[in-house]
């Protein structure tokens, strides 16, 4: 990973343990309770793939949610900083073991993780029981803020219904109304479409036709053979990461882009612009994020992101960056003490945190309340075109907290 080392000095009291390979490298698991003198570091385990078609959204996060602990001078509530990396592989089977692994092998005080909505789902049910504190910094599986909702439980993120609601008025909105689904089956890419057919069906619109490939795989072309003899008005997919960059490019190899529009949530071209190139140009999507959006955290945090890992932001790296913000905000209010639980969630419930996505608040289920921006993809650029929907909150089904 090449990538230039911001402001060394503060730096230097984050340690980083682990990554790559599966599970640990850890020896010696130290438990970290403020009662041993307030000297311990502060130990943050993350669950991200480090490996694999989400590998750039793992690095993303990490990278910036560094970046965020860097600005806080290194230190969390007045402690040092100890991160575990475990590379989740975005494999939902081995979700369970490596949260234990966590969780009681390690003795970590936060679990930042996961990307995938899977090893969200088992890692959730772990982190309930267990009472570890938990900050999601993507995965957006509606349970998490929803049935399976708890104190110790925060996402900096989105539900997975968030993103895709808005796109389905903007299509309806245009006199689209024919519309085919395109995605990954399963949790995400299912309740992705959820989200879709939520703001379209009700307001006049018709699905055709869903069309769902097993995850990871990238295999698209009888799915293109299929939407080219269709003929739809629009047609909207959920594929991220490497998957994303394969779908775009076989779309316009296919000659679909000149035909059908292709919409999506944002991650279809977030992170991957450069990859996808002119196959890219043009795709419109629906995010709480944009490149261009015009804010001076934005500003700043792309301009330090760039600074210190000579690439791009992303929307990743902004939901890593505030998983950052909102650890520092819980462990800053009890001065470090993790003992103090019930003070630290009261005080990451009501976190002002000055977002590069723009203010946001934290719903009562603890997911993100936020903006919806409609964007469209301008030289390898997310550029915002109008806010799509404002303040939209996750319904939070079946959350009891
Ligand atoms: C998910 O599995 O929840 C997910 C993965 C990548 C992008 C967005 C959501």
């Amino acid at each position: 990973m090449a990538r230039k080392k911001p402001e060394v000095s503060r730096r230097a009291a984050i340690t980083m343990i682990g990554a790559g390979a599966g599970l640990v490298a850890a020896s010696s698991a130290i438990p970290t309770r403020f009662a041993i003198g307030g000297q311990a570091k502060v130990r943050i385990g993350t669950l991200l793939p480090y490996s694999g078609t989400y590998t750039r959204l793992g690095q993303a996060i990490t990278n910036a949610m560094e970046l965020a602990f860097t600005q806080a001078g290194g230190k969390l509530g007045g402690r040092d900083i100890e991160l575990i990396k475990v590379d989740s592989e975005a494999k939902p089977p081995k979700a369970a073991e490596l949260t234990n692994k966590l969780i009681n092998q390690e003795k970590v005080d936060f679990v930042v993780g996961p990307v995938h909505s899977g090893v969200a789902m088992a890692m959730a049910k772990i982190a309930r029981e267990e009472g570890t504190m938990v900050v999601v910094p993507n995965a957006g599986a509606n349970q998490v803020t929803g049935a399976f909702c708890a104190p110790n439980i925060f996402r900096t993120s989105f539900s997975n219904w968030q993103p895709g609601h808005p796109m389905g008025r903007t299509l309806l909105d245009e006199g689209k109304k024919n519309v085919v689904l395109c995605y990954w089956a399963y949790g995400a890419g299912k309740q992705s479409a959820q989200g879709f057919k939520d703001g379209f069906v009700p307001h006049g619109g018709n699905v055709i036709k869903e069309i769902g490939i097993p995850f990871p795989k990238v295999e698209f072309q009888s799915a293109l053979t299929e939407i080219a003899s269709i003929k739809p008005d629009a047609v909207y997919v959920f594929f991220a990461g490497g998957g994303a960059v394969k779908f775009v490019k076989d779309w316009a190899a296919t000659g679909l882009k000149d035909k059908i529009e292709l919409v999506g949530p944002g991650f279809l071209t977030e992170g991957v612009t450069k990859a996808q190139g002119a196959a890219a140009e043009g795709i419109r999507t629906t995010l709480h994020y944009a490149d261009t959006l015009d804010l001076p955290a934005n500003h700043a945090f792309r301009s330090a992101y760039k600074k210190a890992y000579g690439k791009d932001a992303d929307v990743y790296a902004v939901q890593g960056f505030d998983a950052g913000q909102l650890i520092r905000a819980g462990l800053d209010a009890v001065g470090g003490d993790t003992g103090a639980q019930a003070a630290m969630i009261k005080a990451m419930e009501s976190a002002s945190i000055d977002s590069p996505r723009g203010k946001w608040t934290m719903s009562k289920a603890h997911n993100p309340v936020q903006n919806f921006y409609l964007r469209k993809v301008k030289n390898g650029v997310n550029e915002v075109i109008k806010l799509a929907a404002e303040n939209l909150s996750d319904p939070a089904k079946g959350c009891r907290m």
